[in-house]
């Protein structure tokens, strides 16, 4: 019976550390230092005896995103590079603005699972899993209404309501980072072969073209 149950806390241990992505914190805070010169995984820690209020606060998600471009949506993120606090924690966050009909373009994060709440307005939502099932899983928010989208897979929203929408969402990493499918494909610097996008998207290189003028 003790080695059964001494197994299954072996085993619980085991899961913890196998589940656990982002290191846990091993003092109260680690704000992170922008200027230090030292290259650790994430920034170095300001000295402690320095720290202020300000390290730990951000007025940037008070107002509007400028919703002025291509696709009517912005995202302002309150991620460690804004909220230098949140280093070493595990866990940021973004407010995303919506005009009528505007998407927040298909993008993954390489390094979160996000939370998103609908504060205001109608959004369509949706995710697609990894190869080979590529199933979209979507749905409608509405207002005050939560979804999930699993870290590092393609996911998006776009508002289809008649009002802005205005949502604010939860990361699971301080540095969720966001790769939008669009850009990296098509506005990478380098540009990609147009013949190797070609091939890949079963079309021509004027389509390639023209899309890699775009991004
Ligand atoms: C919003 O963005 C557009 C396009 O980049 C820019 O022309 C405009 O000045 C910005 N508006 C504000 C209020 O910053």
């Amino acid at each position: 019976m003790a080695r059964v149950f001494s197994s299954f806390v072996i085993l619980a241990l085991v899961f913890y550390v196998a589940m656990a992505s982002e290191p846990s914190p091993l003092q109260d805070f680690c704000v992170a230092d922008m200027d230090s010169q030292v290259l650790v995984n994430g920034f170095a820690c300001k000295d402690p005896s320095l720290v202020q209020a300000d390290d730990f606060y951000f007025d940037g998600l008070r107002m509007m995103g400028n919703t002025s471009n291509p696709v009517g949506s912005k995202v302002t993120p309150a991620f460690v590079q804004e909220l230098p606090g949140l280093n070493t924690l595990g866990i940021s966050m973004a407010r995303v603005d919506y005009i009528p009909g505007g998407l927040n373009p298909p993008h993954y994060h390489p390094r979160a699972t996000e939370l998103l709440t609908l504060l205001e307005g109608t959004l369509e939502v949706g995710f697609v899993t990894s190869n080979p099932e590529n199933r979209f899983i979507t749905t409608v928010l509405h207002k005050g209404d939560v979804f999930v989208f699993p870290k590092r897979l393609v996911h998006f929203q776009r508002n289809i309501g008649k009002t802005n929408a205005r949502a604010i969402s939860g990361l699971s990493s301080q540095n969720p980072g966001i790769v939008t499918i669009a850009n990296a494909v098509f506005g990478s610097k380098p540009d990609i072969s147009m013949d190797i996008l070609a091939k890949a998207f079963q079309t021509n290189t004027d389509v390639i073209a023209n899309l890699q003028s775009k991004f």
